[in-house]
């Protein structure tokens, strides 16, 4: 016989016919007649009940049925009088993997998320970690689904590379070399020409500029990959290793640029809304339970409410000035309760200035443009007024900063002479220059960090929840 999904079953009205399943028992409850088996299979939130007759089957298997242990049960679909639809009255059932009961880490109460981290090879065993990855796969399916509708090509970026593209120093080396005692040169640096690949190379913070590359010839292209950060922020909101969405356009200004990301971000909600409802409506009564130990005055919004105040709403467009204004003049800037003063033009945003706008003070998510060109990073298009750049920051409740784009410099004149200035090496950027050498054309882009987007769809607190593996710093488990 054929084993069937729980998915499957739960939907089909075959009551009354003989099925086969194959899952993880999450709970046992015994009664004086028979024993109550929840099974869960993944493929959805909810669990099959399997009904097992004590009269039918051996103490010494039924002892074998404990939470964690791996079943395969064939049996009669009935209706059910309970709380589920239907449940499958068990003729046969075989233990395939047993997990014994007085070590299996995962017990059938609720355990908190720090612990689940420290067995995040367990975790996706419980309701909340198989939700966010099944959430988490239909955002992935939704960011190719919306591209392609578009008529994007999606562009695999090295992972591997020598470049900086941010600028900002925040790098995993890559090197073979012996690292106790590496060939120096007659300056005492280290050699790296006679490292793997000639050079000093590091894991990519961004694959932006290949794709820009891409898109000066395919017109729109989107890269989804692994990017890697060695910023030392233990925060809710950063990760070393994370993913990153980096959509590029050619012939895109800043105005087409919002426009798309704010499609984009509707879209991917909405989609999670049409398509995830049951776990979402499962991680909204988690969030709830969770918000029930914070301050009145900190609990967030429902999460399906929030999903959809975020789908349904014009975003909020305003430049940098303007916002520091409305910081500078906001309740909080005058009784100091900002811990990162806001000093004025120049000052780079914190996260509490970010949410302050958003979830305060429009109530909207919130799209910043037109930065200080000092605080953003090379490849921004600057502005008629020589101080600004055509920076795009998209800052949402909860996150703060969840994309972050810009128009690109697409005069040669004016990147080679900002790239001397921010000391970014011409020769070994040669090749980027290329396409402002050649037939360069206005282009802009932009990228989201998809565990910043799941962490929102979700309403998890934390990041290092959204992903399966988490690395931090000092940490790098699994
Ligand atoms: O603002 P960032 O640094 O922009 C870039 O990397 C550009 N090259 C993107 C582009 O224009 N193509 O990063 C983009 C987004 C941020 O808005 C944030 O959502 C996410 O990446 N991000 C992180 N997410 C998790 N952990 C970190 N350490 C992150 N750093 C950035
Ligand atoms: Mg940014």
């Amino acid at each position: 016989m054929k084993r069937q999904e729980i998915k499957g079953i739960l939907q089909s009205d075959a009551i009354g016919s003989t099925i086969k399943v194959s899952g993880w028992v999450r709970t046992k409850r015994e009664s004086k007649n028979v024993n109550f088996i929840n099974l869960n299979d993944g493929t959805v939130l909810s669990n099959l009940q399997v009904v097992a007759d004590v009269t039918v089957f051996k103490e010494e298997l039924l002892k074998k049925i404990n939470t964690g242990a791996a079943l395969t049960v064939i049996g009669e679909l009935v209706e059910s009088g309970g709380q589920q639809r239907v449940e499958l009255v068990a003729k046969e059932i075989e233990v395939i993997g047993e997990a014994d009961p007085d070590k299996y880490p995962l017990q059938p109460k609720r355990h908190s998320l720090e612990f689940l981290r420290e067995i995040a090879h367990l975790r996706y065993r419980t309701n909340t970690f198989s939700a966010i990855a099944r959430v988490r796969h239909s955002m992935i399916f939704a960011v190719h689904k919306f591209f392609t509708d578009k008529g994007f090509f999606n562009i695999h970026t090295p992972i591997i590379t020598a470049s900086d593209a941010e600028g900002a120093g925040e790098m995993f080396q890559v090197s073979t070399l012996d690292m106790s005692n590496p060939p120096r040169k007659e300056n005492g640096e280290i050699d790296y020409s006679q490292d793997f690949f000639g050079k000093q190379t590091n894991l990519t913070v961004s694959g932006q500029l290949e794709g820009e590359l891409a898109a000066l010839a395919l017109s729109k292209i989107y890269t989804f990959g692994p990017t890697f950060r060695a910023e030392n922020s233990n925060t809710t909101r950063h990760l070393a290793e994370f993913w990153m969405i980096e959509p590029e356009m050619a012939f895109f200004d800043l105005n087409d640029n919002m426009d798309l990301a704010e499609e984009f971000l509707q879209y991917l909600i909405k989609y999670a809304l049409d398509n995830c409802i049951e776990d979402l409506t499962f991680l909204s009564q988690r969030a709830q339970q969770e918000e029930k130990n914070k301050p009145q005055d900190q609990r967030s919004m429902e999460l399906i409410e929030k999903l959809k105040m975020v789908s349904d709403n014009e975003f909020v467009r305003l430049t940098y000035t303007e916002a520091i204004q409305i910081l500078q003049n906001s309740k909080p800037a005058k009784k100091g309760k900002f811990q990162y003063k806001v000093e004025g033009f120049g000052t780079d945003l914190q996260s509490e200035h970010e949410r302050y706008l958003v979830e305060k003070h429009f109530k909207k998510p919130v799209i910043l443009i037109d930065y200080p060109a000092n605080i953003k990073a090379f490849y921004m298009k600057v502005n008629e007024d020589g101080k600004t750049v055509a920076a795009m920051d998209v800052l949402f409740p909860q996150i703060g900063e969840i994309i972050g784009g810009s128009q690109r410099e697409e005069r040669l004149d004016v990147l080679t002479e900002k790239m001397k200035a921010m000391d970014i090496p011409l020769d070994e950027m040669s090749w980027y220059l290329d396409t402002r050498r050649y037939g360069t054309v206005p282009h802009s882009g932009f990228g989201l960090g998809f565990e910043r987007l799941i962490t929102f769809v979700t309403g998890m607190s934390n990041i290092k929840d959204v992903i399966p593996f988490p690395r931090s710093p000092k940490n790098c488990e699994f």
